[in-house]
C-alpha cells in the first residue's frame, strides 16, 4: 500500500469513529396473531415482531424512526423511554402530551438524538397499547475512543414482561366502567418475548388447537448461549405492564453496574429487583461447572401471584453443550413476594459510580409532595396524586401551551401538597371524598431545581399499599432517599444524599414508604411524569410539568391534526 493511501486510510478510518450518523429505521406497526407463551393472542408488532427491532447506536447519533400505523382502526404513539428529547419535545411520543397521535394508516417520523451512552427502552404510549407487545430495547454505545470503567467480552439485552390473555381493550373496558373489572395477575412472565403457559390450564380445553400449543416455536424458550471464561454484560430491563420481578440467574452472582443508563458503585446481587420503566446493566462471569446448563428465572414480587402466574424461565447455556438441554436442577424458588425488605436494601444501596457522580445542587428552589392515592370519583374506581386523577386533553398540553390555546385544559394550579396532608393517615383507607379527575398541569420555573416527594398509603383495600415505579420523561432525576412510613418534611431531608445519589428516569416507591427525588427544570417542554404500571396510569395516576415553554422551537406540524390543533397544521 502507497504511503499515500495509508494516510487517506487513517483518515477516513478516524472520521468514521468521530462522526455521528444517522440510524434510519422504517417501522410498520399491526396487529398480528402471535402465541408468545404459547396462547394465541392479537399482539401489535412492530415490523412482524414483538419485541420490535432493538435499536442501536453511539453517542451522539440521530436516529430516525419512520412509523406506519397499520392498525387500521387504533391510533398510535411511540415513546423513547430514557431519551430526554433535549431540544425535541415534539418526539417524545406521548400522545395526549407532546403529540396527536398517529392516526391509522398515517405515517410518522421521530427523530431525536441519542446524547448518552446507556440502556434505554421504546414502547407504544396511547391507551393501554404497551400491554399488547409494542415495545423494544435501545441501546447506545459510548463513542470509540471512551472507555468504560468495567471490562466484558459481550453485550445482550434482555427485556422481562408480563403477558395477559385478554386484549387491551378487554382491559381498559373493566377499569372504566361502574363495575369495575380487574384483570388479575398476568398468565405469564416472558424473557426477551418469550415464557411458557400451560395449555392444559385452559377452561374449558381449546378444540382448536392452534389457540394454545406448548410446541409453537414463537414460545421455545429464550436461550441464551454463553462461552465459558467469558464475562457477559447482560442490559436487563422491565416493560412489565404491572408486575414488579425479581431476577436470577442460578448459580451465578450478578454485578449491576449500570441503572437507566448511568454507571453505578458495583454491587452483587442474587437476585435483582426490577421495576417495569427501569433498566440495568449486570455482568456475570461464566466461570460454573461447564458440563451443564442453567436455569434464568423471573418472578412476580410485590403482589400475591404464586397460584397464577408461574416464574418466567430461560436458559443459560453453557457452549458446547446443547442449548435444548434441560438444567439437571429445579429452577431455583424466587425470594418472598411480600418481603419489602431486600427491595428497599438494593433501592437503598446502589449509589453513583466514583469518577461519575454527578452531584446535585445542594438545595431546591422548591418541593412537592405527592401523594399515591387510589380513590373513587363518581363511582369509577381511580388512581390519582393528592385526590387528583390526570386525563388527558384532546390537545396536547405541548401544542396547547406553545400556541396559547388556554381553553383546552385547566388552567388552574395544582397543589404543592395535599391541603390536610399533615394529618393524612397512610396506613388506612381513607374517605377521599373530594378526589377529582383533571386535566391541570404543574408549571416549573425553568432552571430551578425541583424537590419531588413520592408518598405511598393505603389503597381502597384494608392493609394494602402497592409498589409504584415513577418514571419522568425529558429527565433524569437524583434517588436522594427512601424511607417506610410518612415523610417527615422536617427531619427527613437531612438525611438525603446529597453525596452520591443515583441518577434515573424510574424509581419505586415502596409499600408504605417514601422515595424522594431532586431534578432541574432545565429542558423545555411539556413532560409526563406517571407511575409506570400501565393500568395506574390509565386510571389517572400521573402529573404534567411545563418548563420553558417559550424555548421551545418551532412545532413540527406533523404533530397536529386532533382537537383544537388542525388549524396549526399549515403555515
Ligand atoms: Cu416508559 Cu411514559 O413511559
Ligand atoms: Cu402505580
Amino acid at each position: 500500500m502507497s504511503r499515500l493511501m495509508t494516510l487517506l486510510l487513517c483518515v477516513f478510518a478516524t472520521m468514521a469513529l468521530a462522526e455521528a450518523r444517522v440510524r434510519r429505521y422504517k417501522w410498520d406497526v399491526k396487529y398480528e396473531f402471535k402465541s408468545p407463551d404459547c396462547y394465541k393472542k392479537l399482539a401489535m408488532t412492530i415490523n412482524g415482531k414483538t419485541p420490535g427491532p432493538a435499536i442501536l447506536a453511539q453517542q451522539g447519533d440521530t436516529v430516525v424512526v419512520e412509523v406506519t400505523n397499520g392498525l387500521v382502526t387504533e391510533n398510535l404513539a411511540i415513546h423513547w423511554h430514557g431519551i430526554r428529547q433535549i431540544g425535541t419535545p415534539w418526539s417524545d411520543g406521548t400522545g395526549g402530551v407532546t403529540q396527536c397521535p398517529i392516526f391509522p394508516g398515517d405515517t410518522f417520523t421521530y427523530r431525536f438524538v441519542v446524547d448518552r451512552p446507556g440502556t434505554y427502552l421504546y414502547h407504544a404510549h396511547y391507551g393501554m397499547q404497551r400491554e399488547a407487545g409494542l415495545y423494544g430495547s435501545i441501546r447506545v454505545s459510548l463513542p470509540d475512543s471512551m472507555v468504560k470503567p468495567f471490562t466484558y467480552d459481550y453485550d445482550k439485552s434482555i427485556i422481562l414482561s408480563d403477558w395477559y390473555h385478554q386484549s387491551t381493550y378487554e382491559q381498559t373496558s373493566g377499569l372504566s366502567s361502574i363495575d369495575f373489572v380487574w384483570v388479575g395477575e398476568p398468565q405469564s412472565l416472558l424473557i426477551q418475548g418469550k415464557g411458557k403457559f400451560d395449555c392444559s390450564k385452559l377452561a374449558p380445553p381449546s378444540s382448536d388447537p392452534s389457540a394454545c400449543n406448548a410446541t409453537n416455536p414463537e414460545c421455545s424458550t429464550y436461550i441464551q448461549t454463553v462461552v465459558p471464561g467469558k464475562t457477559y454484560r447482560l442490559r436487563i430491563s422491565s416493560l412489565t405492564t404491572l408486575s414488579a420481578l425479581s431476577f436470577q440467574i442460578e448459580g451465578h452472582n450478578m454485578t449491576i453496574v449500570e441503572a437507566d443508563g448511568h454507571y453505578v458503585e458495583p454491587i452483587v446481587v442474587q437476585n435483582l429487583f426490577i421495576y417495569s420503566g427501569e433498566t440495568y446493566s449486570i455482568l456475570i462471569k461464566i466461570d460454573q461447572e461447564p458440563s451443564r446448563n442453567y436455569w434464568i428465572t423471573t418472578n412476580i414480587v410485590g403482589r400475591d401471584a404464586t397460584a397464577t402466574t408461574p416464574p418466567g424461565l430461560a436458559v443459560l447455556n453453557y457452549y458446547p453443550n446443547h442449548p435444548k438441554r434441560v438444567p439437571p436442577t429445579d429452577p431455583p424458588a424466587g425470594p418472598i413476594w411480600n418481603d419489602v425488605t431486600p427491595r428497599l436494601a438494593q433501592s437503598l444501596v446502589i449509589k453513583a459510580r466514583q469518577g461519575y457522580i454527578h452531584t446535585p445542587p445542594p438545595k431546591s428552589d422548591r418541593v412537592i409532595v405527592f401523594l399515591n392515592m387510589q380513590n373513587e370519583i363518581d363511582g369509577y374506581v381511580h388512581w390519582s396524586v393528592n385526590n387528583v386523577s390526570l386525563t388527558l386533553p384532546h390537545t396536547p398540553y405541548l401544542i396547547a401551551l406553545k400556541e396559547n390555546l388556554h381553553h383546552v385544559f385547566d388552567q388552574r394550579p395544582l397543589p404543592d401538597q395535599l391541603y390536610n396532608f399533615a394529618d393524612y393517615d397512610i396506613y388506612h383507607v381513607a374517605n377521599n371524598t373530594n378526589a377529582t379527575s383533571s386535566n391541570a398541569i404543574y408549571r416549573l420555573k425553568f432552571n430551578t431545581t425541583v424537590d419531588i416527594i413520592l408518598q405511598n398509603a393505603n389503597t381502597l383495600n384494608a392493609n394494602n399499599s402497592e409498589t409504584h415505579p415513577w418514571h419522568l420523561h425529558g429527565h433524569d432525576f437524583w434517588v436522594l432517599g427512601y424511607g417506610t412510613g410518612k415523610f417527615d418534611i422536617d427531619n427527613d431531608p437531612k438525611k438525603y444524599n446529597l453525596a452520591n445519589p443515583i441518577m434515573k428516569n424510574t424509581v419505586p416507591v415502596h409499600p408504605y414508604g417514601w422515595t424522594a427525588l431532586r431534578f432541574i427544570a432545565d429542558n423545555p417542554g411539556a413532560w409526563l411524569f406517571h407511575c409506570h404500571i400501565e393500568s395506574h396510569f390509565y386510571m389517572g395516576m400521573g402529573v404534567v410539568f411545563e418548563e420553558g415553554i417559550e424555548k421551545v422551537g418551532k412545532l413540527p406540524s406533523e404533530i397536529m391534526g386532533c382537537g383544537e390543533t388542525k388549524g396549526f397544521e399549515r403555515p
